[in-house]
């Protein structure tokens, strides 16, 4: 098997989360308790709640930045005890290395892994002409504007067929069109895979269009898991308001 084209996603299955009775914090804080939360394979996830409700230390938790202070966080069958290949991070404010190109970006995760140099080639090339930067390929990310980076970010995410994308309102700092743009792209690409998406956003649209669930964090906690597809969306938004 290769790592490019629709051979990569042959036989991969995306990842489930499930938290139970888990509690997380930084020091002296506790910042949520007794989350219970299943994620199914290859749903989308969106996480909404207000500022400091902890949608980023959720998602730190299921990357493997953080741990647990009480309960499980387990990836599949197995738990959850450091960052892993299978599960990638795309932050909002971009993490790209600015002294590699979009292309030596795009490569990082695969470098990593230690595919041969004409394989990682051949996968970001391919990745780079599907986030539509082909043109940009051989510029550093201070040469990009901010969509054009959270596309190098999504391509980065996903050149190595992860069986999970964590994503932390990636792209909450664009404007409105860029930002409906890039929903389409990963609507778009995440199509094409059988990765698990958990996505944290502010914005309750952004969540209604992306969602296969939402959940609702409250003050420390999961408050509502809610089905998005089906329902009429304006009572759906209504009940999402309401539970912020
Ligand atoms: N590294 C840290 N050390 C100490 N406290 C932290 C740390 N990171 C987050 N916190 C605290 O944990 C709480 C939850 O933070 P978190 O970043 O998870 O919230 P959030 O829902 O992502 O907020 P936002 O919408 O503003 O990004 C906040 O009270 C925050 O101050
Ligand atoms: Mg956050």
């Amino acid at each position: 098997m290769t790592l490019t084209g629709q051979r990569v996603e042959a036989g991969r299955t995306g990842l489930s989360f499930r938290l139970d009775g888990a509690g997380f914090g930084y020091g002296n804080t506790t910042v949520l308790r007794d989350v219970a939360l299943d994620v199914a394979p290859g749903e989308v996830m969106v996480v909404v709640g207000a500022s400091g409700s902890g949608k980023s230390t959720l998602l730190r938790a299921l990357a493997g930045l953080l741990a647990a202070r009480e309960g499980r966080v387990l990836a599949g069958e197995e738990p959850v005890t450091g960052p892993g290949a299978e599960r990638a991070m795309v932050f909002q404010d971009d993490g790209l290395l600015p002294w590699r190109t979009v292309r030596r970006n795009v490569e990082l995760p695969l470098a990593i892994r230690k595919v041969s140099r004409r394989e990682r080639a051949l996968a970001a090339t391919e990745w780079i002409e599907r986030v539509g930067l082909t043109e940009a390929a051989e510029r550093l990310p201070r040469e990009l504007s901010g969509g054009m980076r959270q596309r190098v970010q999504l391509a980065r995410a996903l050149v190595g067929a992860p069986r999970a994308v964590l994503m932390d309102e990636p792209f909450g700092a664009l404007d409105a069109q860029t930002r409906a743009d890039m929903q389409r792209l990963l609507l778009d690409v995440l199509r094409d895979t059988s990765a698990t998406v958990v996505f944290v956003t502010h914005d309750v649209d952004e969540a209604l269009l992306l969602a296969d669930r939402v959940a609702v964090l409250g003050r420390t906690g999961v408050k509502t898991v809610l089905e998005t597809r089906g329902g009429p969306r304006e009572a759906l938004r209504e009940r999402i308001l309401k539970e912020l």
